[in-house]
């Protein structure tokens, strides 16, 4: 499925200060970082929990743990997705992660080169989060996530971007059915460029400058 946090006034927000022309790129990781947070906070609530017993200074009562949440494996698409999975690692601060660099050409194309790739053994009861902010044409990602089946077959794979074009939605959901894709918004449409629009411009770009 595709899930959106668009009944979320602060993601939205967060979103909406990523998309203003005029936010510089400190502000613009910052924002990055913080949807991670957010995003990651809000994933939680889709994860298995456990119940345990904890003793408080006074008797011993019943807790829980987010079990999954000690399960989670990051693969960080370079360059956008690293300050996305620096706010992710607060609430995963368990997670193990994987770096994968994939640079798509230009159109009509779209060739993705992917000339790094260090992925962690996958084990099945582990979540694994492909990060990567924006999903345009989905040509990168198809690329990642080919790869990163070749490391094991998780319990759940999961695409956790800023904003997806419906193009882009739909080759992913074509190839890979069972993976689930978070993203604050699903934008109107991609321009000749492959650029989504209404969009946030280029994140690699407004991030690193
Ligand atoms: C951007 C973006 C995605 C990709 C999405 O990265 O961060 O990784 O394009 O496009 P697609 O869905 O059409 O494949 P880019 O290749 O510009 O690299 P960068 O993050 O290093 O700027």
């Amino acid at each position: 499925g595709v899930y959106s946090f668009e009944d979320s006034p602060y993601i939205m927000e967060i979103l909406t200060g990523l998309r203003d022309k005029n936010t510089d790129s400190i502000a613009f990781r910052k924002g990055l970082v913080k949807l991670g947070r957010y995003m990651g906070y809000e994933l939680t609530k889709t994860m298995d929990v456990e119940k345990v017993r904890v003793e408080t200074p006074f008797e011993e009562t019943e807790g829980i743990i987010v079990k999954d949440r000690r399960n989670v494996v990051i693969i960080t698409v370079l360059r956008a997705a690293i300050p996305l999975m620096e706010g992710l690692i607060k609430v995963f601060e368990h997670a193990r992660v994987g770096i994968v660099s994939a640079a798509r050409g230009k159109a009509p194309k779209f060739e993705v080169e992917m000339n790094y790739v260090k992925i962690p053994q996958i084990r099945p009861e582990d979540i694994v989060i492909v990060a990567d902010p924006m999903i345009a044409t989905g040509s990168t990602l198809l690329t990642v996530l080919r790869e990163v089946k070749k490391y094991g077959t998780p319990k759940r794979l999961i695409v956790l971007g800023v904003l997806a074009a419906p193009e882009g939605i739909e080759k992913i959901k074509r190839e890979f059915p069972e993976v689930e894709i978070f993203v604050a918004k699903v934008d109107r449409e991609l321009n000749d460029k492959g650029y989504i629009l209404p969009g946030l411009g280029d994140a690699g770009d407004r991030a690193f400058g």
